[in-house]
C-alpha cells in the first residue's frame, strides 16, 4: 500500500464530472488512508499559457474550493500551491541537469501539444522541461503513489527514469514512485470525446440544474437509434457511460430499454440528468458556503504549505549534498 501521495492540477478553472470520478473520488478516499499532497501547478499552467497569466489567480481559487466542496479535507491532505514552494524549482534546476534532452523529446504529450497548440508558441525551454517540473513536484516529497489519468503515464514514467539515473549517479536516494489510475470508465462529455475542458464538451460541478439538463439532453447517443422505434446498443452511447457512475443501481434496466427501444433517449437522459443535479446539489451548497468565506482557501493553502515545507527542505538537502551542493 502506498503511504505517501502526491499529485496536482494545473490551474484550469471550475471542475467537472472527468475530474470527479475520474481523480478526485480516489483522492478523497486515499486522505482516509495515507499521507495526502495536493496541490496546484500554477507553473506547470504557465508552461503553456505564460503570454496570458491574468486568470491564474481565479483559476487557482475555483480550484481550491472544488477540491474542498468536493471533499477534500485539509486537516488530512496537505493543500497548497506549486509556486509557494521555491523547492520544487531549484529541485527541477538539479534534475535538469541529469535528464538527457532526447527523453524529453520523446514524451508524447510534447509532440503532440506543440502541434495541436498551435495558436500558442510553445517551443520554449520551459514548456520542453515539463514533465522534469513533474518529476521534481513528485520526488520532493518522496511519493510512492501519484493518482492520476492515463494521460499522465508517460510522465510517470519519465519520473521513474530520472529517479534511477539520480539514484545510479549519485547513490541510492529515492523509491521509484508509482502511478494509482482509478478504476471508474473513462467519463464521455456531450460530444463522445474524453470529458475535457480544451474540447468544451464538459459539465462543470458547478453548472445550475437547468444548464446540466442541456448538457445531458445533448449528449452524443448511439447512431443507430434514428429514431425512437430503433432499438440501440448502450456502449455506444456516451450518456450511457455516464449512467453507469451517476446511476449504477438501475444500469441493467436502463440499458434493457434501449436494446429493446423500450424508451426514447430523451427520457433516458432526463433520468440521468436528474441523478447528476441530485448527486451535485450538496456540492453546489457547501461550495456557496466556502465562497462566502472570503479569504478561505489562501489559509487553507498556507497551513498545507507549512506541512510540505519542512519535508520539501529535508529532501533538497540530501539532494544538495549528493549534487556537491551543500
Ligand atoms: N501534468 C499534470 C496534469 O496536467 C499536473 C501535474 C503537475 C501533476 N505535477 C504533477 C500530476 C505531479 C501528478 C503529479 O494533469
Amino acid at each position: 500500500m502506498a503511504r505517501r501521495i502526491l499529485t496536482g492540477y494545473r490551474p484550469t478553472g471550475k471542475l467537472h464530472l472527468g475530474h470527479l470520478h475520474g481523480n478526485l473520488k480516489q483522492m478523497i478516499v486515499l486522505q482516509e488512508e495515507a499521507e495526502c499532497y495536493f496541490f496546484i501547478a500554477d507553473w506547470h499552467a504557465l508552461t503553456t499559457d505564460y503570454q496570458d497569466p491574468s486568470h491564474m489567480r481565479e483559476y487557482t481559487e475555483d480550484m481550491v474550493l472544488d477540491w474542498l466542496a468536493a471533499g477534500i479535507d485539509p486537516d488530512k491532505a496537505a493543500v497548497y500551491r506549486q509556486s509557494d514552494l521555491p523547492e520544487v524549482a531549484e529541485f527541477q534546476l538539479y534534475l535538469s541537469m541529469i535528464t538527457p534532452l532526447g527523453w524529453l523529446e520523446r514524451v508524447p504529450s510534447f509532440k503532440e501539444q506543440l502541434e495541436q497548440l498551435k495558436g500558442k508558441d510553445i517551443s520554449t525551454h520551459g514548456f520542453l522541461g515539463y514533465p522534469v517540473l513533474q518529476a521534481a513536484d513528485i520526488l520532493v516529497v518522496r511519493a510512492d503513489g501519484v493518482p492520476v489519468g492515463e494521460d499522465q503515464l508517460p510522465h510517470l514514467e519519465l519520473t521513474r527514469e530520472i529517479t534511477r539515473r539520480f539514484n545510479f549517479l549519485y547513490g541510492e536516494t529515492f523509491k521509484e514512485p508509482q502511478s494509482l489510475l482509478s478504476r471508474s470508465p473513462r467519463i464521455p462529455g456531450t460530444d463522445g470525446r474524453k470529458m475535457s475542458k480544451s474540447y468544451g464538451n464538459y459539465i462543470s460541478l458547478t453548472d445550475p440544474p437547468d444548464e446540466i439538463r442541456k448538457k445531458v439532453l445533448s449528449m452524443i447517443t448511439d447512431p443507430a437509434r434514428r429514431t425512437r422505434m430503433d432499438p440501440g446498443d448502450p456502449e455506444k452511447c456516451s450518456a450511457f457511460q455516464l449512467h453507469k457512475v451517476q446511476t449504477a443501481d438501475r444500469l441493467e434496466e436502463i440499458a434493457e430499454r434501449c436494446r429493446s427501444a423500450g424508451w426514447g433517449c430523451v427520457e433516458c437522459k432526463g433520468i440521468l440528468a436528474d441523478r447528476v443535479v441530485e448527486a451535485l446539489l450538496p456540492f453546489q451548497e457547501r461550495r456557496g458556503e466556502l465562497e462566502s468565506r472570503p479569504g478561505y482557501v489562501w489559509e487553507v493553502m498556507e497551513s498545507g504549505l507549512a506541512r510540505v515545507k519542512p519535508l520539501a527542505r529535508s529532501v533538497l538537502d540530501e539532494v544538495r549534498k549528493r549534487m556537491g551542493i551543500d
